[in-house]
């Protein structure tokens, strides 16, 4: 099973769509409650999706306890729901922004890892691929809260590489650059100049499927064809 976060569109719509078509079980979230319900009619069970904050722990613990009491651990489980600051210099960023986005891309990750990892433990498998990105390596003026973020991402998942059991895997992943609802909010325009998520997740999907234990703790990036 493929448990996914931020599954109402983008990479991780994109991803879901791709994974079932390749035979998989995944379970998903995302806020949006249109976007989840026109999904789980599109993929029934034993797809699942769910509206889930991944902000909130309360949210991710009972969605967690509906899950595994109904599937194995995940095989995969992809940290991919995120935020993104709107363009502009971090002293005018407003407060409640700059936490919204710490509260998404950084807690949101932990709380699903709280509440999925055990039971991965306990299976004694499993790979968690966090999304970074580019700008979690680099980074640019006016995306200083997400950098930070990113920045977090790559040394969080490092620090949980470290504490896994053998035979699991955590990995900071940087997908690319692709025309997203994310990307158009900070490239504008020329967002459409990179490849759709459909496209990318051709080649995303079986890239994050090889990944294995000998990659534990490695700085992964989608290959760009
Ligand atoms: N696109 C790129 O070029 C690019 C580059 C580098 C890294 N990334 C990373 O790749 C990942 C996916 O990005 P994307 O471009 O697909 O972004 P996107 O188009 O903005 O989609 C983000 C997804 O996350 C969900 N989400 C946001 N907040 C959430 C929350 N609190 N709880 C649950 N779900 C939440 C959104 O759904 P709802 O609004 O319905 O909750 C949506 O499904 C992110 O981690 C991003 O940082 C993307």
């Amino acid at each position: 099973m493929i448990l996914i976060t931020g599954v109402s569109r983008g990479l991780g719509r994109a991803l879901t769509e791709e994974f079932i078509r390749l035979g998989h079980t995944v379970i998903g979230c995302g806020r949006s409650e249109k976007e989840i319900t026109q999904l789980q009619k599109q993929f029934p069970a034993p797809n699942n999706f769910a509206v889930v904050d991944v902000s909130s722990d309360e949210q991710v613990a009972a969605w967690a306890k509906r899950i595994l009491s109904a599937h194995a651990a995940p095989d995969l489980l992809l940290n991919n729901a995120a935020l993104i600051n709107r363009n502009t210099k971090l002293w005018q960023v407003p407060a409640q922004e700059f936490s919204d986005v710490i509260d998404v891309n950084i807690k949101g990750v932990a709380n699903v890892i709280r509440h999925f990892m055990p039971a991965m433990i306990k299976q004694g498998r499993g790979v968690i691929v966090n999304f970074s990105s580019g700008w979690g390596r680099s980074t640019d003026a006016e995306v200083a809260p997400y950098c930070a973020t990113k920045w977090a991402i790559e040394g969080l998942t490092q620090s949980l590489a470290q504490e896994l059991p053998p035979g699991m895997a955590a990995v900071p992943l940087n997908p690319g650059i692709i025309a997203t609802d994310m990307l158009r909010s900070t490239f504008g325009g020329s967002a459409e100049n990179y490849p759709s998520p459909e496209k990318w997740a051709k080649t995303a999907a079986p890239f994050l499927l090889k990944i294995n234990s000998a990659d534990n703790g490695k700085q992964l990036t989608v290959p760009v064809h």
